[in-house]
């Protein structure tokens, strides 16, 4: 009994470091990628609602990327968002941004 108790603390908290795991990077990539330009990504992630993200990031952020591609005020930008390193980092930009969006109920600390 005790034996079960000990694999069930221990597969939650694998559990909860995966999500965080997925949460970080996606931060990660915000900080190296985004943050010259628009600032805190918290505050960033905050200014839309769930449903807003999951559209602007679907297919590996090809709105996100069309955006930057299509302002020429975001040209530093371009060589980033026509890399395959911005596909890659998509599904963990979304991460990022779902988990803090406006509706998620997630409140950015201060920072
Ligand atoms: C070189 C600077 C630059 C970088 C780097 C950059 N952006 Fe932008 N971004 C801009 C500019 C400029 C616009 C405004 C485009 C326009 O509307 O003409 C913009 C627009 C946006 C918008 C739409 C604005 C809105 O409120 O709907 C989002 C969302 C966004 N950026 C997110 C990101 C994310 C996420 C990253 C990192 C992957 C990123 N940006 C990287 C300059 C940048």
């Amino acid at each position: 009994m005790i034996k079960i108790n000990i694999f069930t603390v221990a597969l939650l908290i694998s559990a909860f470091s995966t999500l965080n795991a997925a949460t970080y990077k996606g931060q990660k990539v915000y900080i190296d990628s985004c943050k010259d330009c628009h600032g805190g990504g918290q505050a960033m992630a905050g200014g839309k609602n769930t449903r807003t993200w999951e559209k602007i990031m679907d297919k590996k952020g090809e709105q996100l990327a069309s955006i930057h591609l299509n302002s020429k005020k975001a040209q530093p930008s371009w060589e980033y968002f026509q890399d395959k390193k911005f596909t890659k980092d998509a599904k963990h930009l979304e991460d990022f941004l779902t988990e803090y969006s406006r509706d998620s109920g997630n409140v950015p600390a201060c920072n």
